[in-house]
This record gives structure tokens, sequence and C-alpha cells, in this order.
């Protein structure tokens, strides 16, 4: 049986995660079992605590180095994020 809709795939630190539409990033990796998203701006354990954009608890990082709350971010087909400050040489290294 096919599902309704297509598989999409976003990317966490070089990882495919599932999502469906409409969903954000940190829905998405809830689901996936994915609850710390690296360290947040005040040094504490990144991951959702208000659910809406206010605490900035959720924050994770772009390709392009911009940060932006997980929780308000829509996934989309090949977005690649992953951890505050993370440095995206290393998924370079790992798949060359
Ligand atoms: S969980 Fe508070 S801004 Fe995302």
């Amino acid at each position: 049986m096919q599902p309704k809709t297509p598989l999409r795939r976003f990317f966490w630190i070089g990882e495919p995660i599932p999502y469906l539409p409409g969903q954000t990033v940190a829905a998405a990796l809830n689901e996936a079992g994915i609850f710390e998203f690296g360290q947040s701006q005040t040094g504490m354990r990144a991951a959702v605590f208000c659910g809406i954009g206010q605490c900035q608890n959720c924050m994770v990082q772009l390709e392009n180095g911009a940060e932006t709350e997980s929780c308000l971010l829509l996934c989309s087909d090949g977005l690649r994020v992953q951890k505050r400050g993370f440095d995206t040489s290393r998924l370079e290294q790992e798949h060359v």
C-alpha cells in the first residue's frame, strides 16, 4: 500500500529525517527521537521549551550559518540544519 503523501526528508547533521507537510523542524526531530539540539545561547541544553518562538531555546543553524528557531522553521525537502556552531567541514570530510 502506498503512503498518501510521498516521503519527504530534510537533513539533521547530515542524517535524513522524514517529515510531514507543514511540520516544523523541531516537531520532526522530536518525532524522530531527537530532543536535544545542541547548546542554547545561554549555555543550556537546546531543546523545545515554549514551542512558539519566544524563548530561543531551540535554535539551530542553517547551511548558510544563520541561526533560527527550530520550532518556527518549516521543514522542506533537502533542508540542511545542524547544532549551533557545528563545524560543517566535519560533514564534508565524512562524506568524501
Ligand atoms: S522552543 Fe522557544 S523559541 Fe523555539
